[in-house]
């Protein structure tokens, strides 16, 4: 929204939420306190806040006010009942339906923004219809009407770390919409308008509602999907003595390839790609589509065995034990510039050194020890005092790597690279371990200071 109001100052945006502190943050008057770290963003939220952005509390009033109202709560995957651990837990768009249903008093256009199952329109348009209130007329004369909803689906294509950048100047926008009839494209119509404030007509793709549902979830799965299958040519290099970035390179010099995401790692992490596989898995499933299921299902599993491959690489390197050894971990983020830490692989590797019983450094630059320590009980593999006392987090790299069996990459930090690794070296028990999750250290220059390097698909230690 915040992009939205830098580039439509004569639009007024309001963000409410039911989480006062959230709210409270948005506002803060240090702008450096905002909840989200993104690049480019707080220059933005200070042009436009108080100008033609409000966060507020009073979500029945910005109900009311508005013309057009953005759905953007939560779908978790569900924690209970059917479909626990799989399926998008629907409890938020439904909540929020309703309350839309019982506040709005005029027409108004719905949107779903949240990353949904295909049909959720279905269940908001229901609700609403069934729910909603009777518009006054104003005349005795004339009866009052049914007050008329437009849902409209536009998901989300925006990378953490560059979001910003990514909704400026996005590759296309999708709004899924009711092309049957009159209302439902002059909702469309509505919705483009404001984009091509500042996007080029060309770029904005309109859908029937289902296919822009489904757009959203497809698109993330091919994405995981081409992490997971180099990832899984990375395991063929190291056991072969290819090397997984010449692979990549050769590979994606292949137009019908393409070179983009095509950089094996320790396991993509992230809010999306992990919730919309289960979300299609878990969907092919309810279909009856099994073979379908079962095929999405193989991208996940990779993505675990990307994992735990590593941490065993970890141990089995130390020869065999890091019982009571310091390693120290450079990231906690799943990727750079965010302090995003949902999904992260560095949790699973830290949960499985933590079982080794392994004593576990971090330095992240955005990250706190308490998120940390919050991602790890969330796992719930042990009592959380188990794992405050396993792994601690420290706000300097080289104290953090200072007396360490091991260094593990987690996170691509640009930072990382520019380090006095000579320094770091010389501070590190020996011999001196590196572990590279995400190829980002000249692997030769740290192997001739005296590092045994390991780095994901290539001829290694
Ligand atoms: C993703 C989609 O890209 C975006 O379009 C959608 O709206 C939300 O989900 P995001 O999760 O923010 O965005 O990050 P992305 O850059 O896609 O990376 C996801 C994960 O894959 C990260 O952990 C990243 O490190 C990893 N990754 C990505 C790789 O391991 N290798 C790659 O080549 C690319």
């Amino acid at each position: 929204m915040s992009v939205f109001a830098h580039n439509c100052p004569d639009i007024k945006f309001t963000v409410v939420d039911v989480n006062a502190k959230r709210i409270e943050a948005w506002n803060s008057r240090n702008i450096n306190e905002l909840p989200i770290y993104e690049p480019g963003l707080k220059e933005i939220v200070a042009e436009v806040r108080g100008r033609n952005l409000f966060f507020s509390t009073d979500i029945d009033r910005g109900i009311r006010e508005a013309d057009m109202i953005f759905i953007s709560v939560n779908t978790p995957t569900k924690t209970y009942g059917k479909g626990k651990g799989m399926a998008a837990d629907l409890k938020y768009i439904e909540l929020c339906a309703r309350q839309i249903a019982e506040v709005a008093t005029d027409d108004k256009i719905i949107v779903e923004k949240s990353t949904i199952p295909v049909r959720t329109a279905q269940t908001i348009k229901s609700i609403l219809e069934s729910t909603g209130k009777l518009e006054s007329s104003g005349n005795v004369e004339s009866p009052d009407k049914k007050i008329k909803f437009q849902i409209l689906s536009n998901p989300e294509f925006l990378a953490e770390g560059t979001a910003v950048r990514d909704l400026q100047n996005p590759d296309r926008v999708l709004i899924g919409g009711d092309h049957q009839t009159e209302e439902g494209r002059e909702a469309i119509d509505i919705l483009s308008a404001i984009y091509e404030r500042w996007i080029p007509a060309e770029r904005i793709i309109k859908t029937n509602i289902w296919s822009s549902e489904l757009s959203k979830l497809a698109a993330n799965a091919f994405l995981a999907q081409r992490v997971s299958s180099i990832n899984a040519i990375s395991a063929i290099c190291e056991k072969t003595g290819a090397d997984v970035e010449e692979v990549a390179h050769a590979i994606g010099a292949d137009g019908r390839i393409g070179a983009k995401f095509l950089k094996a790692s320790v396991g993509f992490g992230g809010s999306c790609f992990n919730k919309d596989l289960l979300n299609i898995i878990y969907m092919s499933y309810t279909l009856g589509l099994q073979e379908v299921a079962n095929y999405w299902e193989g991208v996940l599993l990779i993505n675990r065995y990307q994992r735990t491959r590593f941490a065993e690489n970890i141990v089995s390197a130390l020869f065999n034990t890091v019982a009571d050894k310091k390693i120290a971990f450079l990231g906690w983020a799943y990727k750079k510039n965010t302090n995003d830490t949902r999904e992260t692989a560095a949790m699973y590797v830290a949960d499985y050194l933590i079982e080794e019983t392994a004593k576990i450094v971090v330095y992240d630059p955005k990250v706190t020890q308490a998120q940390m320590h919050n991602d790890l009980e969330l796992l719930g593999s042990r009592p959380s005092q188990e794992n405050s006392n396993s792994l601690c987090a420290v706000n300097d790299p080289y104290e953090a790597c200072h007396d360490s069996h091991a260094i593990a990459i987690l996170t691509e930090w640009d930072e990382f690279k520019e380090y006095d690794w000579q320094k770091i070296y010389d501070s590190m028990k020996k011999p001196a371990y590196l572990f590279d999750g995400r190829n980002i250290v000249d692997g030769k220059k740290l192997s001739a200071i005296g590092f045994k390097v390991y780095q994901v698909g290539k001829g290694n230690i």
